[in-house]
């Protein structure tokens, strides 16, 4: 039996410091596929980093961008797409998702997530801000968009490599 996923790109969706470009380079490295990092695909279009562009264009415009970034990543060609946290959020760019990806949310609670990106502060969201509260408001906030995606995976275990499994497994 062909997995129906078969072909189609593979997007890992979900909250900030859930793990979707580590979780997403390794599950390329054991599926043997190309691995895309969006929020990188953005910056390289872009020439700035996504700092830059939010501080010089704002959240919309950064939007509009990630939305064309995406819907050229996806091009009926397997791969894995890591994406940033608000990419499934855009109307257009989850509706461009559910209908030539597979989606996968990488869940997590809001407390392993503070953990992990106080390590690295350099998204413009959380810059100056309580990182614990922001994203507690936009775990509220997304919840009932990422519960759209096609399979969900609790990514909540460190090493990332358990997480790489559930998927797999999932996607058998
Ligand atoms: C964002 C998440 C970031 C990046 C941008 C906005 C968000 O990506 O796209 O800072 O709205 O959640 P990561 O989820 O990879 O940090």
């Amino acid at each position: 039996v062909i997995p129906a996923w078969t072909g189609r790109p593979i997007v890992l969706v979900g909250l900030m410091g859930v793990g979707k470009s580590t979780v997403g380079r390794r599950l390329a490295n054991r599926l043997k596929l190309p691995f895309v990092d969006a929020d990188h695909e953005i910056e390289d279009a872009a020439g700035m980093t996504i700092a830059d562009i939010f501080d010089r264009f704002g959240e919309a415009y950064f939007r509009d961008g990630e939305r064309r970034v995406i819907a050229r990543l996806i091009d009926g060609k397997p791969k894995v797409i890591a994406t940033g946290g608000g990419a499934f959020i855009n109307d257009q760019t989850r509706a461009l998702i559910l209908a030539d990806a597979l989606s996968i949310w990488l869940d997590a609670p809001v407390d392993v997530l503070v953990d992990r990106v106080r390590r690295r502060d350099t998204r413009p969201l959380l810059r100056g801000r309580d990182a614990g509260a922001v994203l507690r408001d936009l775990a509220a906030k997304r919840t009932p968009f990422y519960s759209l995606a096609h399979l969900r995976v609790a990514s909540a275990d460190a090493p990332h490599e358990n997480t790489v499994r559930a998927i797999l497994e999932a996607i058998g």
